[in-house]
């Protein structure tokens, strides 16, 4: 399963699948650019490539977005080449793969409303795939080439504040502005003067005893599959989960993850696996069920 919003591009509108991404700012489509084309882009996809026109991509590279776009790339990006005509060069780094792409403005609608907005047009992606459940990414992070600043300035809303709610079989919300009123949820404030979503020093504890004697930095990334946390902290961990369940359940090997066992039924799981939480400085407490940090794969 996947999280991902519709939302239509360009001009006339056309609806694209986007995966939301806390931990990332540049919104970006896979693109077919008028003189490179597709390069490396998903063989099958969801919905026709987006294919701007020459003019969408006419970014200088002390444009705004382009330079803070580069700032935050830096490394990866030195220099912005003056090719012409002009256009705004990028290569992502995500865990998993990078994606080329140049910066186009174009149309996006929201309700009622469109704006042109600075997005990336991915024309080369590594690994290229044969099928993706999305056409790109919504970048949802606090930068300046973020989704929600550019909104900002556009006058359409007037706090930068995103929230979410994911449903575990599917749905729920993604808002984007002034605070949206939902019972149920408790609150925790983020660190301030930070640039990425994080709550601040955590401890973890796994039923109620905690698991490693410091703190953890967590950052809210919704564009990532796992959780991952330092060896010094997942090694205790693993340890007492074998405790948890006790001896007489041996693991078995899996090709992807590291700790693997098998068992007969899911309520058996239910039994044996404890809740994990992390508990913020605030005694505020964010509850995980066992079901939601195992991983189910079956035939193992
Ligand atoms: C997002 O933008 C901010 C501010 O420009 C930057 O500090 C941060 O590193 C960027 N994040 C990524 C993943 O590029």
């Amino acid at each position: 399963s996947h999280y991902y919003v519709t939302m239509k591009i360009g001009n006339p509108p056309m609806p694209y699948f986007l995966d939301i991404d806390t931990g990332s700012n540049l919104t970006w489509l896979e693109c077919k650019h008028p003189q490179l084309g597709c390069q490396h882009c998903t063989q099958h996809p969801k919905h026709p490539h987006y294919s701007p026109q020459l003019i969408n991509l006419k970014v200088e590279c002390n444009n705004k977005y382009c330079d803070a776009l580069r700032k935050d790339l830096a490394g990866g990006n030195p220099i912005c080449q003056h090719k012409k005509p002009h256009q705004c060069h990028y290569n992502i780094q995500y865990v998993d793969g990078t994606s080329d792409g140049v910066v186009s403005f174009d149309m996006i609608s929201l309700g009622e409303n469109g704006k042109s907005i600075a997005f990336g047009c991915g024309y080369s992606q590594q690994p290229q795939k044969e099928t993706s459940p999305v056409d790109g990414v919504l970048g949802l992070g606090m930068g300046t080439v973020g989704f929600v600043p550019q909104l900002m300035l556009h006058k359409m809303i007037t706090k930068n504040i995103i929230g979410h709610c994911l449903g575990k079989d599917g749905g729920g919300y993604l808002s984007f502005g002034e605070q949206f009123h939902l019972g149920g949820i408790t609150w925790a404030p983020m660190r301030k003067y930070e640039l990425f979503y994080s709550p601040g020093q955590a401890s973890l504890h796994l039923n109620g005893q905690q698991i490693y004697k410091h703190g953890v930095n967590a950052v809210f990334d919704s564009g990532s599959t796992y959780t991952y946390i330092p060896a010094r902290i997942y090694n205790p961990f693993v340890l007492k989960v074998q405790d948890m369940i006790g001896s007489s359940h041996r693991e078995v090997h899996d090709d992807d993850l590291p700790h693997c066992w098998k068992f007969k039924s899911i309520h058996e799981v239910q039994r044996l696996f404890k809740p994990l939480s992390l508990q913020f400085h605030n005694k505020i407490a964010m509850h995980i069920p066992a079901m939601n940090y195992l991983i189910h794969t079956v035939n193992v």
